[in-house]
């Protein structure tokens, strides 16, 4: 673990992001499964984030505008509703979205928990210059090491409101989603969690979101591949992979994958791995929850769904959502 120390004007930062020890027996694992897939945090080196926050940009994906907009607008009643306390946001990205709840809120302190280390370390900066008194700090770990955050004063006796925004619980399994949220539900120790979640729309919508005319998309999921050569010695050769993404309405999500264009093998530290012809790599999937469906899953794991704000056209929504007991 490092840390970076506090002055007034500069956020605190704790690096617990996974050594590259853990990040091999992940790709083990992964490349062992049916399908091939990887934790979809792999996509989030320094490259990935930038490349995301350029996908959010792209005229085909609406729900980063959509949601800013949700929340510029309706971010008093939110505020109201939230109450006072400390605001912990996971998978913070950027932290593009947390400004009108600061502003509406004025919270005890704001803290960002995200995968990506140098990105966090610039956007909780940034963020901390635009909102001086409010104190800041950056946690970089995976959504798994919830369970064991190291002590920081931040943290300590204060109301935790939660906030995921980004519809980024819809990367994981609907198991997987379930076992989160009970995560979050005992870091913020009785406080609220704002949850916003995309609604299933048709598929042509939501297949060029995800492979955008720019091919921002692409080379999004393209740099895991660079990311396993600079990182755990990969032998990939990029170009004989194809990305692809498509709407698989029986499972109400979008797949993402790189797909073989022909019979390879590829080493990845010491072990060789072969993909046939066609193979996918699943790269992530983008689950889409309907409001009823958001309401089911929020209640499997313990929490009591309030109420939701969405947009004008019903695309998405801000759940509240409160322990049930
Ligand atoms: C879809 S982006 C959303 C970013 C931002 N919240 C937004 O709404 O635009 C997902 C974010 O979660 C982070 N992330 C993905 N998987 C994670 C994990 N397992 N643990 C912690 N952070 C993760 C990524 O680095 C990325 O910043």
């Amino acid at each position: 673990m490092t840390t970076t120390s506090t002055s007034s004007l500069q956020a605190d930062l704790i690096d617990l992001h996974p050594p590259a020890a853990d990040m091999q027996r992940l790709v083990e694992q992964g490349l062992n499964s049916q399908p091939k897939q990887l934790p979809a945090w792999f996509l989030y080196d320094a490259e990935g984030s930038r490349l995301f926050d350029q996908i959010c940009e792209q005229p085909e994906y609406q729900l980063t505008r959509t949601e800013i907009a949700l929340l510029e607008q309706e971010a008093e009643a939110m505020a109201t509703t939230l109450g006072p306390g400390v605001i912990v946001e996971f998978g913070a990205g950027s932290a593009r979205k947390v400004g009108p709840l600061l502003k509406a809120l004025t919270p005890d302190a704001y803290v960002a928990l995200d995968i990506s280390t140098d990105h966090l370390r610039h956007a909780t900066q940034a963020l901390q210059e635009q909102h001086p008194k409010v104190p800041m700090l950056g946690i970089c770990c995976d959504h798994s090491q919830l369970d064991a955050l190291p002590a920081h004063p931040l943290l300590e006796g204060q109301r935790r409101l939660g906030f995921f925004p980004g519809s980024s619980l819809g990367n994981f399994s609907r198991q997987d989603a379930i076992t989160l949220l009970k995560r979050f539900r005992t870091l913020l120790a009785g406080g609220p969690l704002l949850l916003g979640l995309d609604h299933p729309k048709p598929a042509p919508v939501l297949e060029a979101a995800y492979d955008d005319a720019a091919g921002v998309s692409a080379a999004f999921a393209g740099n895991l591949l660079q990311r396993l050569k600079r990182e755990l010695n990969a032998d990939f050769n990029p170009a004989q992979f194809r990305y692809r993404a498509r709407w698989q309405p029986d499972q109400s999500r979008v797949e993402m994958a790189l797909v073989s264009c022909c019979d390879q093998d590829v080493q990845i530290a010491d072990q060789r791995w072969n993909f046939q012809t066609g193979e996918p790599l699943v790269t992530e999937y983008s689950l889409k929850y309907s409001p009823a469906m958001a309401q089911e899953l929020a209640a499997t794991a313990g929490w009591r769904w309030v109420q939701r704000w969405h947009d004008p056209d019903d695309t998405l929504s801000l759940h509240l959502l409160v322990p049930a007991d």
